[in-house]
């Protein structure tokens, strides 16, 4: 009797036993293949990117013989352009030439604080002009920029906003521009209001190459007949 009812009761200890170690080989292989997952391993590496390579890309000129290579004297005049572009696109230039009364700030180009409106002539409001606080040059105590003639570009000059083809076409249109092209080339190649950009002042980032090479690539613009991008 007693042997009889022992059978089953062993059998099922054995079964028991067999799916016990069974469960424990699954956990613990759970267990492994957790460990081996998340086990830090190092990363793989890409290639060191040469920072310093780009930035020197960036804040350079062309020089005018770059654009030798193009044959076609249009294409090789709105390839000039171009490059002329990345200077009056900067926000050096941009910052006072905005598309409202306000000028802009700093690198992202917001609005100016405090509040300030050109006023009539470009100088500010009678009771808040320019120089208040600008002064006939840099102050580099406060980093508060400065030049002789620190006023708001002319409503008609507003580049921000606008694409590089119809800053081109402003330019040229009599309409818009003060300027003849003599006048223009002499303003961007000359002047030292446009020269405060290569010399910010407060940490800024100055135009791109240097107001020289600038005016190189301005002149190369004008020689092969001044044509715009699209
Ligand atoms: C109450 C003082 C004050 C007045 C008035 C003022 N500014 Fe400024 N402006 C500043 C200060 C301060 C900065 C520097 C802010 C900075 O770089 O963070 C500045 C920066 C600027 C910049 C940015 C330059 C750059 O590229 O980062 C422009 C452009 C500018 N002012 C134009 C004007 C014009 C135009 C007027 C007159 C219509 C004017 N400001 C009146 C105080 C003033
Ligand atoms: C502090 C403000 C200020 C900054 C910064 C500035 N400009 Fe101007 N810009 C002016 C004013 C003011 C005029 C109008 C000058 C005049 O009519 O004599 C002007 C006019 C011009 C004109 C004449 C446009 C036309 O259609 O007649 C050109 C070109 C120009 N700026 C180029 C630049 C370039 C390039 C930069 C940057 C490298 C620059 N400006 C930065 C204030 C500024």
């Amino acid at each position: 009797m007693t042997r009889r009812s022992d059978r089953p009761r062993r059998r099922r200890f054995r079964i028991a036993r067999i799916f016990g170690i069974a469960g424990l080989l699954v956990v613990a292989a759970i267990g492994l293949g957790l460990v081996y997952l998340l086990y830090p391993r190092p990363v793989l590496q890409s290639e060191p990117i040469a920072v310093e390579t780009l930035y020197a890309q960036l804040e350079s000129l062309q020089p005018v013989s770059a654009f030798d290579t193009i044959v076609e004297p249009r294409l090789r005049s709105v390839a000039l352009f171009e490059e002329v572009g990345r200077v009056l696109q900067s926000p050096r230039c941009m910052n006072c030439h905005p598309a409202t009364d306000r000028p802009t700030q700093t690198e992202a180009m917001w609005p100016h604080m405090p509040w300030v409106s050109r006023g009539l002539d470009g100088g500010g409001e009678a009771n808040m002009r320019c120089t208040t606080c600008h002064q006939a040059q840099n102050a580099e105590a406060s980093g508060v920029p400065g030049n002789a003639k620190w006023s708001l570009a002319p409503i008609e000059m507003a580049w921000q906003g606008k694409s590089l083809g119809d800053i081109c076409r402003q330019l040229l249109d009599p309409a818009r521009s003060h300027m003849t092209r003599e006048e223009l080339l002499h303003h961007m190649a000359e002047d030292d209001l446009v020269g405060w950009a290569w010399n910010p002042g407060g940490g800024r980032q100055p135009a791109p190459g240097t107001q020289d090479e600038f005016g190189a690539l301005v002149a190369a613009w004008l020689e092969t007949g001044a044509q715009c991008p699209q």
